[in-house]
């Protein structure tokens, strides 16, 4: 059988790696998937620095339009990134017959309804296990691995960038301002940080892992996202002292009211492996209502474990291009007319439990008047840490642990102790989860 010919949009980091691993290990992946797998054009508006990586050995052009309308190609790999071009020439693609590889989490997480309903329509496959935790396999895992179970969560460390920041912060005692320079040196975050250390990133993953998880739409406009930028080193080792590390977590959970959705900062028992993946590392634990807890590890980004991702889709793409439509795994897990309609609920309405840090005066009846407030907003104490005050000054921290309540009440609480006249500043929330 002659080769599938694949064409690449943009050949970066991610697009050279897909392009040395195909070529290196090609007579395995000929075996695997049952015929060669062959990058037959690349399109990059750096021309020479393409030719340059490709050796000579495709045709390379700088207007990505040859690329999509080439009759003679069956797979398009979009590696351009943002919602512009890509989406029109994933469209294009699509409109053309022809199947789309994409490590695009923002593309999918914002146009995902769009792309996978014009898929369908043209019966063409779009894959996107690069999209999330890089190379490690987490969409084949939710999609089909656990195809079994009912999934009742799943909580990901899925942003290299942030845990990396958190890990030297703990580790070094480091402020955030600090650890994020010493990041952008050794190239770990890019020089716009944005999307990652405001949980941007972390929210588009997210949302795709909701999606494939719960059988609902791509909704990434109604996920709550918060990032690390307000995170303290002081909060850290607060947590720390308590027997819980602070991650960046990715969380999607089904309730009875509802899907949770929702990235932000969370403390986590240091006993818990996930809360032992440190430095740049990803990792994945999904909760099945028959399998019980499983925990995916690995490389959340890089040119050759996120290349590890991008071919498995052409593999499966090879596999499956005779396939009929109906036939193949449906792009969100589910088939598109057996979708939920069960709402991703507003934060308001999401229930965990919290870590409150509260700077109080050092007065007799200032613990009491908190914990009034609390129990009046039916907030139920788990521990308190309470530091005496450093030399000199008249002012301490409190750090109370809460059961799980919803997150109305905690900010009804808050405002309430924020008023309290013994009270200083804001009260630092940051949430918590057992994942038990
Ligand atoms: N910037 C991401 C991270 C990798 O730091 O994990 C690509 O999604």
């Amino acid at each position: 059988m002659k080769p599938i010919r694949v064409g690449l949009l943009g050949i970066g980091t991610v697009g050279a790696g897909t392009f040395n691993v195909l070529k290196r290990n090609q007579e395995e992946i000929r075996r695997r998937a049952g015929r060669g797998i062959e990058i037959v054009m690349v399109a990059d508006l750096d021309t020479a620095r393409a030719t340059e990586l490709t050796g000579g050995q495709c045709e390379v052009v700088n207007d990505a339009n040859l690329v999509v309308d080439n009759p003679d190609i069956d797979i398009v790999v979009e590696l351009i990134g943002g919602y512009g071009i890509a989406k029109t020439l994933v469209l294009k693609a699509i409109a053309n017959g022809k199947h789309v590889v994409t490590a695009n989490k923002a593309l999918l997480a914002l146009h995902g309804t769009e792309i996978f309903r014009a898929a369908q329509e043209k019966g063409v496959m779009v894959a996107f296990e690069a999209a999330v935790a890089g190379g490690i396999p987490i969409i084949k895992a939710l999609r089909e691995g656990l195809s079994a179970n009912r999934i009742e969560w799943v909580a990901g460390i899925i942003n290299g960038t942030t845990n990396f920041i958190l890990s030297e912060m703990r580790d070094q005692g480091l402020d955030f301002d600090t650890v994020l320079k010493e990041a952008q040196r050794l190239g770990y975050a890019e020089a716009d940080p944005t999307f990652d250390i405001e949980g941007v990133d972390a929210a588009h993953k997210a949302t795709l892992m909701s999606a494939i998880a719960f059988g609902i739409p791509v909704q990434f406009d109604r996920a709550h996202v918060e990032g690390i930028t307000k995170l303290s080193a002081t909060d850290i080792r607060y947590a720390e002292q308590l027997g819980y590390r602070i991650k960046l977590l990715g969380i999607a959970r089904r309730t009875a009211a509802g899907i949770e959705l929702r990235v932000h900062p969370t403390l986590i028992p240091a006993r818990r492996l996930i809360a032992n993946v440190e430095g740049a590392m990803n990792a994945v634990l999904v909760q099945g209502d028959a399998v019980g807890a499983t925990l995916y590890y690995g490389k959340g980004a890089g040119a050759e474990p996120t290349a590890s991702a991008v071919i498995a889709d052409l593999v499966d793409i090879t596999r499956l291009a005779t396939a009929d439509p109906e036939h193949r795994v449906p792009h969100l897990a589910f088939q598109p007319d057996a979708m939920s309609d069960i709402p991703v609920l507003p934060m308001s309405e999401v229930t965990t439990s919290y870590y409150l840090r509260v700077c109080v005066a050092d007065q007799l009846g200032v613990l009491a008047d908190i914990t009034r407030v609390l129990a009046d907003a039916t907030i139920s104490i788990d521990a308190m840490l309470q530091k005496e005050p450093d030399e000199g000054k008249d002012h301490t921290d409190i750090i109370l642990l809460t059961h799980q309540t919803q997150e109305k009440n905690v900010d009804a609480a808050i405002a309430r102790i924020e008023a309290l006249p013994t009270v200083q500043g804001k009260v630092t929330r940051i949430r918590l989860e057992q994942l038990a």
